[in-house]
């Protein structure tokens, strides 16, 4: 049977083969030093799996979630967390949407909004979802470029007027998957204008807001005044709380997309599993105690990655957020010839730039979150065999 036009025309999923690979790569008896696929190797912590074991038991958490937008508790967290994470007050639930995860969020939004015809204006590199979705839906992702002399910021003033005129929502994700760059509200701000502008929405990705290493923490974009009218963000558990498996997370903001989204779930999903939502609250609530402990093993990892790299004469810079490296190539290779010969050479595992999109080549992405008994001895090893490689930059 022909698969449909939609799936026909994807590239697969970028993990999918670089899991293949692994597997083969483990299969033969190799040591492999695995920096590819970002989900946090920590467990969750204890006192959210205490609380979805007492979740689990209330009997409400056992039916469907009725209410659409969430549990109260969840909401009535995520809202306190907005409050106090950001200073940004929040109407639950006309501007929250409980999510299954955020990727889920992130496909739907697009549903909610894009026609055949339409453009979704999508930073490149970035996560694969966003312009892929476009595609579903019969749309044209129109690539902003991140260049790393704009701190991998998109130029809104490159986008052409017509382009901007026929588009209805504007990505944006910081801190960054793959860069690792981090906005400020200075950026924010220009977004906000620049929606205002052109009647669009921003969708900005905020899965990775709380791994940053800088005094500053990564702002909300609705601390922009006047975003609740034009901007959504998402939110997720699933790297702040290493709760990937779980699948939970909300979006926030304008209330017409945070109702758009919610009449696509509830046309395609019924909610995320109740217990799960009552652990998050939880979770949330205890944001303040738990967060500086994930920070400094990231910390701990990134420093001795980027010490390592600069040992070796590599130009890498300490990225001020996420939870990942974005290494230049050596002259001569492309993303994937240096990701093979990381693999074949050194047993280490780094993600192609190019998969990330056209602006991602040159680059190979490093992620922190490392599989091993010993991560920081693992970094050690990885660049200790890395140091064999002859290079020149
Ligand atoms: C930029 C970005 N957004 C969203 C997600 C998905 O996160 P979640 O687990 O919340 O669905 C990822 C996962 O790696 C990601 O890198």
């Amino acid at each position: 049977m022909e698969r449909a036009y939609r799936l026909r025309t994807i590239p697969p999923y970028p993990f999918r083969e670089t899991a293949a690979l692994k597997a083969q790569k483990i299969a033969q008896g190799e040591k492999l030093i695995d920096f590819g696929i970002g989900d946090p190797d920590q467990p969750t912590p204890d006192f959210v799996i205490e609380a979805m074991a007492k979740a689990i038991r209330d009997r409400r958490t056992h039916q469907y979630d009725e209410t659409g937008h969430g549990y109260s508790e969840f909401l009535e967290a995520i809202a306190r967390h907005m409050q106090r994470r950001f200073g940004v007050e929040v109407d639950p639930p006309k501007q929250i949407q409980s999510t299954i995860g955020c990727k889920e969020a992130l496909v739907h939004i697009e549903w909610a909004y894009i026609d055949p015809g339409d453009i979704v204006l999508v930073p490149d590199p970035a996560y694969s979802v966003y312009k892929v979705q476009a595609t579903f839906c019969g749309g044209a992702a129109y690539p902003m470029p991140l260049r790393e002399t704009n701190g991998f910021l998109p130029d809104l003033g490159a986008i052409p007027p017509s382009i901007a005129k026929r588009a209805k929502l504007l990505w944006l994700n910081y801190p960054n998957n793959p860069t690792g760059a981090v906005a400020d509200v200075g950026f924010l701000e220009q977004a906000v204008a620049f929606a205002r502008e052109y009647d669009l929405f921003v969708c900005q990705d905020a899965s990775y807001c709380e791994v940053y290493y800088g005094d500053e923490k990564p702002p909300s974009i609705l601390q922009v005044p006047g975003a609740e009218e034009v901007a959504i963000e998402f939110h997720s558990l699933s790297k702040t709380f290493n709760m990937t498996g779980w699948r939970v997370g909300w979006a926030v903001g304008a209330e017409e997309p945070i109702d758009g989204l919610s009449k696509v779930k509830a046309n395609v999903d019924s909610g995320t599993f109740g217990a799960v939502q009552l652990a998050a609250a939880v979770a949330l609530d205890h944001y303040e105690e738990w967060a500086p402990t994930l920070r400094e093993v990231y910390r701990q990892r990134r420093d001795a990655l980027v010490e390592g790299l600069q040992g070796l004469g590599w130009p890498v810079t300490a990225p001020p957020g996420a939870f990942y490296l974005w290494v230049r190539v050596p002259q001569g290779e492309t993303s994937a010839s240096f990701a093979k010969t990381l693999l074949e050479d050194c047993g280490v595992l780094a993600v192609p730039g190019a998969v990330y999109g056209d602006h991602g080549e040159g680059y190979v992405r490093m992620s922190l979150t490392i599989m091993a008994d010993d991560p920081l001895a693992a970094i050690a090893e990885a660049v200790a065999r890395m140091g064999e490689l002859q290079v020149t930059y």
